[in-house]
């Protein structure tokens, strides 16, 4: 769930969609003219269709035949033009609105705190940038138009059906719910089966979309045809839904056939006896059962965009609440500023931090240490001890709720956002590759860099040689639907990228756990290399990686339990010398 919705707030979605209907206001005008001036010709065609009976037809004069008939296809053809202009208006300015709303709720979220993730689900959220706004599109490219359409149709309609003839009206108002109300009833009940059968298609979808991208544990596990049948029960469940659906759709139309007809019938059999009583004319009776059948159309219109409408409400106050969301770690509004030739030291001063989601039991502190810039430290220390949250802590994707992280003396939280996190470049426990080509991937975070230095940073990183190998060398594509590699590969790459950035400070979480020996060797040797006049955290799980660090922090259930350097706690540290014959590593589940 998303912040608690405010209560369904009309003026807070008129708001928001006139904010976005504003920039385009010529569009919407031009659009509406068009509408109003469509419809009115609409409701003019009756009365083309009385001239024709009545002056054509009647008087049985060819000239007037032929009047009328070229009033008729005159009325026509501005029908046609009114409606070409209302339609393509009106569907311009649906796209375009719904890429603007996109648009900002996209930049919006991207710049959420993390721990905002952590609450909301980012699959709720992408569907609401996605579903929401689609059907945000829908509303505004044709659901507005076709209700506003109607709504000028009906009154216009009964007013002229009023001015043709009164007491045909009355009965036909009287007996229109009557009409109407047994047809809306099943209308409901289809649309309820219909959201139920696209509720079973989603479960379809979902079910093959989980058995396919874990293909191999489906069938290491023989689980095949257990899935077939799990499969075939929900297509029967679809089926059946559908049956329930189609069967009240038949219904439905039967129904509306037999009323509507019924009514037009009765209406021409007691409208024709006027017209043979003398009382109407012919014209009359046609123009006004014209009247009549527009006026059911637009009432049969108004009922189908109305729970569109209010979906549409319901979207728009989703987005709101997206939008009404902030960021809970913002740039002060001034910022200090940092030299980017500073020295880069590293204080953390009586730090507490605690997970918003488990703030009675702190992930650290209390904290205090001191790093000085271009030397290196090595946190070390069992599973959950709190190494990875120091990350994010420096990084400022969550803020300490006592103390703070000091560089070169200015507390993390009075610089701008982004200049701090230019400052450093992590490798993250788990790197992440994004949907394109292994430039892209290394250039991730310094999209200025040329490709020599791209190239660069990965034999620096020790990746070129295995990146010359993959089937497109730089060109292949990486990522979700790309060329599939090892945690190592994936690792080297990440570092790469770090290298890419020339950061002041390093952050290297794990950087080496997924390598084997030899290329843990051969990254070792680029660390070092990048490590050098750099101030450096490493977490880290193997002694190799540890020993020749400057200093050790050895944690605790996020206490700092020792410091020193590797021969000191050797000796000194309990804690240390076992972490040391273990190598660091803890049984974890997962490294
Ligand atoms: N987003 C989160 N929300 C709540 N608690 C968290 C979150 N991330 C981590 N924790 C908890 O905070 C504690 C410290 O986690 P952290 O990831 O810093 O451990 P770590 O020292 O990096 O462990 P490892 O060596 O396994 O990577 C753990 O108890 C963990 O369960
Ligand atoms: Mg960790």
């Amino acid at each position: 769930m998303i912040n608690p919705l405010h209560k369904s707030n009309d003026i807070n979605r008129f708001i928001l969609l006139f904010k976005f209907l504003k920039p385009y206001y010529l569009q919407v005008i031009i659009a509406l003219i068009a509408l109003i001036f469509s419809a009115s010709i609409m409701l003019s065609i009756g009365h083309g269709l009385r001239l024709l009976i009545d002056r054509g037809l009647a008087t049985q004069s060819e000239e007037n035949l032929t009047a009328t008939i070229l009033v008729f296809l005159a009325l026509s053809l501005a029908l046609a033009v009114g409606t070409f202009i209302r339609f393509f208006f009106m569907s311009w300015i649906g796209e375009r609105v719904v890429m603007d709303i996109r648009n900002t709720v996209f930049e919006h979220v991207v710049e959420l705190h993390p721990g905002y993730f952590e609450t909301n689900l980012s699959g709720e959220i992408q569907s609401r940038i996605t579903t929401d706004t689609t059907l945000l599109q829908s509303v505004l490219g044709s659901s507005i138009s076709i209700a506003l359409r109607n709504i000028i149709i009906f009154f216009g309609g009964v007013i002229l059906m009023l001015l043709t003839n009164f007491k045909l009206t009355v009965i036909v108002l009287i007996s229109v719910p009557f009409i109407i109300i047994p047809i809306l009833i099943f209308g409901r009940r289809v649309r309820a089966l219909s959201r139920d059968s696209q509720d079973r298609v989603a479960d379809v979808s979902t079910f093959v979309g989980e058995s396919l991208q874990n293909i191999k544990t489906v069938q290491a596990f023989n689980h095949q045809t257990v899935a077939k049948k799990e499969f075939g029960t929900f297509t029967e469940q679809v089926f059946q839904t559908a049956v329930r659906r189609i069967r009240y759709r038949s219904i439905l139309i039967a129904v509306a056939i037999t009323l509507i007809l019924g009514a037009i019938g009765a209406m021409m059999w007691v409208g024709g006896r006027d017209v043979l009583a003398g009382t109407i004319s012919g014209g009359d009776l046609a123009a006004f059962v014209f009247y009549a059948i527009i006026v059911a159309m637009s009432v049969a219109a108004i009922s189908e965009v109305y729970g569109e409408l209010q979906r549409a409400g319901g979207a728009t106050d989703r987005l709101i609440d997206l939008l009404a969301s902030h960021s809970l770690i913002q740039t002060p509004s001034k910022p200090e500023t940092i030299s980017s030739d500073g020295a880069g030291q590293v204080e953390i001063r009586s730090l507490v931090f605690a997970y918003p989601s488990r703030l009675k039991h702190p992930a650290l502190g209390p904290l205090s240490l001191t790093v000085q810039a271009g030397t290196n430290i090595a946190i070390v220390g069992p599973s959950g001890a709190g190494k990875s949250t120091l990350f994010d802590l420096m990084l400022r994707f969550y803020d300490p709720q006592q103390g703070g992280i000091y560089i070169d003396g200015i507390n993390i939280k009075q610089l701008e956002l982004s200049k701090l996190r230019d400052l450093m470049a992590i490798v993250p426990q788990s790197p992440t590759l994004f949907t394109g080509n292994v430039w892209d991937n290394i250039r991730y975070g310094t999209p200025s860099a040329s490709d020599e230095q791209v190239r660069k940073a990965a034999e620096l990183a020790f990746a070129d040689e295995f990146i010359q190998q993959l089937p497109d060398g730089y060109e292949s594509h990486l990522g979700e639907a790309g060329v599939r590699l090892s945690g190592g590969q994936r690792q080297r790459i990440a570092i790469a990228r770090a290298i890419l950035r020339n950061p002041k400070i390093l952050l290297l979480d794990e950087a080496t756990s997924a390598l084997d020996a030899e290329s843990e060797r051969m990254v070792q040797k680029a660390l070092t290399q990048l490590m050098k006049g750099r101030t450096t955290f490493i977490i880290a799980h193997r002694l190799s990686t540890v020993v020749h660090s400057d200093q050790i922090a050895v944690f605790e259930k996020g206490k700092l339990v020792e410091l020193g350097e590797h021969n000191e706690l050797m000796e000194t540290s309990e804690l240390y010398s076992r972490l040391a014959r273990l190598q660091f590593k803890q049984p974890t589940p997962i490294s």
